[in-house]
């Protein structure tokens, strides 16, 4: 038997953009999902498509536990925390020997596979080393998390479904390619521009609340997450943006420590919950098995 844990995420900016080869910014949050895996001859078929897929993939028969702290279906990277923490401990359990990288690339083929063929490395990569992460096509680069970064996240609770809004943009650009590659091109400029300002919590917050602008334009938005958004805005966040996928899930704000409390406030007064949480630099990791 073997478990394994792995982190969930804050998609910082540039999400979908990022899907055309743009850049994205994430970070791993604390909350975990933890999954054992043991030898078994009698095969289950898992009943998520992300479980399935990862035994499909390494060719190997066993059985599955999941636990989880990390709401699924809510932009917070649960799937790519499951898909990490069962190949880690497939990995571990049936001694594969693939390195971190190799376990990494293995979790986003999977990523791919279930959200029809178009996904960014970025929910896996951050899930398996954690931290702070610029991602760019295949480049990837850890990033020095800014001093008193401090973030709320606003669960709207609505599930909203990853392939099913990635499938969205994709039918954007197919429909209307010169309006659509603007906004992806935007996304991709705004981004860099924070990349920039990740020290300025000012800036920041103009550059989030541009980024969730260009978001709704290319019809990821959901009226709960707008009212989030706002909400968290006017109680003073420097900036608040969705996060992830968009159509329902969570957003997240960036916020001093005196207007925090506030933030907090306004979410709840949404009928959304609100997640204080900080980074997670650890990655995937071993656990002791239960
Ligand atoms: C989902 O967390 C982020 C998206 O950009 C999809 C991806 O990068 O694979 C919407």
């Amino acid at each position: 038997m073997a478990t394994w844990s792995a982190p969930g995420k804050v998609f910082l900016f540039g999400e979908h953009a990022v899907v055309y080869g743009k850049p994205g910014i994430a970070m791993a949050i604390k909350p975990r999902v933890q999954v054992t895996v043991r030898h078994s001859r009698y095969f289950q078929k898992p009943n998520s498509p992300y479980i399935a897929e990862c035994f499909k993939l390494t060719d190997v028969k066993g059985s599955v536990y999941v636990k989880s702290q990390l709401p699924s279906a809510s932009g917070l990277g649960s799937s790519a925390a499951v898909t990490v923490a069962t190949l880690f401990a497939i990995n571990d359990e049936f001694e594969l020997g693939y390195s971190r990288e190799e376990v990494a690339n293995l979790a986003f083929d999977v990523e791919k596979l279930t959200q029809g063929g178009r996904a960014s490395a970025t929910d896996t990569y951050v899930s398996t080393f954690g931290g702070m992460v610029f991602i760019r096509g295949n480049e990837k680069r850890r990033l020095i998390p800014p001093q008193n970064f401090s973030i709320v996240i606003g669960n709207s609770l609505i599930a909203h479904n990853t392939g099913e809004m990635v499938g969205r943009v994709a039918d954007l650009l197919q429909h209307s390619p010169i309006v659509a590659n603007g906004i992806i091109e935007a996304i991709g400029g705004v981004t860099m521009e924070a990349m920039h300002n990740l020290e300025n919590p000012k800036e920041l917050g103009v550059l989030m609340n541009r980024n969730h602008a260009l978001l709704d334009a290319i019809g990821v938005g959901h009226p709960a997450l707008s009212h989030l958004v706002l909400a968290a805005r006017a109680a003073g966040a420097y900036g608040a943006k969705l996060s992830g996928a968009g159509g329902g899930g969570c957003i997240w704000a960036l916020c001093s420590k005196g207007t925090r409390n506030r933030v907090i406030s306004a979410i709840e007064d949404c009928e959304a919950r609100p997640i204080t949480t900080s980074i997670d630099t650890e990655g995937a990791r071993r656990e002791k098995d239960e």
